[in-house]
């Protein structure tokens, strides 16, 4: 009876993308999962979304997710034996989303282990007050060091949205950029919606990401209907994550 609506609802896909790089799946490491039984289940349902490799980032911001290479490379072999317990047959790695503060600006600079994933990528990120004043100084010291920056979610920072010239400086110092998927729904609201749709469209996106922390992300992205314009937009592109699995 109501077969017409689900003709009209395509299944959400991802599989084009094959890797997310960018989520907090680790259970009880910040704002992201909490309990491992949540991780179980947010790595069935990537699955069901097409993903076949998980690369986890949960933040390191000092004084709130004071996190490390000693707190996240433990809780990557957890996770790893529960999803072997529990059947679950997925790649899994762990980096991190850097806040771009002035530790971080040193750690950059200083040599000290950096987490970075696939061709030596390293996710960074900026408060959505205010543009950090660390920025461009941690791009330069960290392709010094051969490593290659990634700053997530631009199309979030509202700051740039009227300095679109700000985005493509970013690029030319050679940041690449990753986009949330959900910033392509109304979820973060119709500014980010409609700088994240030009940021495609000038094909500046390098990297698209879930930045997966709690249900409600899920059910949105879960939610993300395969036959819409933007679902068409960002099918049309060539992002990196491909190359990642
Ligand atoms: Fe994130």
């Amino acid at each position: 009876m109501f077969s017409f609506l689900k003709k009209n609802k395509a299944k959400t896909d991802f599989s084009f993308l094959g890797a997310d790089m960018h989520n907090h799946l680790l259970y009880g490491l910040d704002d992201g999962l909490q309990l491992p039984e949540q991780t179980i289940e947010f790595v069935k349902k990537m699955q069901l979304l097409g993903y076949v490799k998980l690369i986890c980032t949960p933040h390191i911001l000092s004084g709130v997710h004071p996190n490390s290479p000693a707190t996240i490379l433990p809780r990557l072999q957890d996770v790893k034996k529960i999803l072997t317990d529990n059947n679950i047959d997925i790649k899994i790695e762990a980096a991190a989303e850097y806040m771009i503060d002035n530790e971080f600006a040193a750690l950059a600079k200083n040599g000290d282990e950096v987490l970075s994933f696939g061709n030596n990528y390293v996710l960074i990120e900026m408060s959505y007050v205010a543009a950090s004043p660390y920025l461009e100084e941690s791009i330069f010291n960290l392709k010094l060091r051969n490593f290659q920056p990634i700053l997530a979610h631009p199309e979030r920072y509202s700051y740039l949205h009227t300095n679109f010239n700000k985005y493509i400086d970013i690029k030319d110092r050679g940041c690449l950029l990753q986009l949330n998927l959900l910033s392509l729904t109304d979820y973060y609201g119709k500014d980010v919606k409609k700088i994240a749709k030009k940021l495609l469209e000038e094909d500046m996106i390098d990297f698209v990401g879930t930045d997966m922390h709690h249900y409600n992300h899920l059910n949105a992205t879960i939610d993300f209907s395969a036959n819409t314009k933007v679902y068409q937009l960002l099918q049309s592109r060539n992002f990196l994550n491909a190359t990642l699995v």
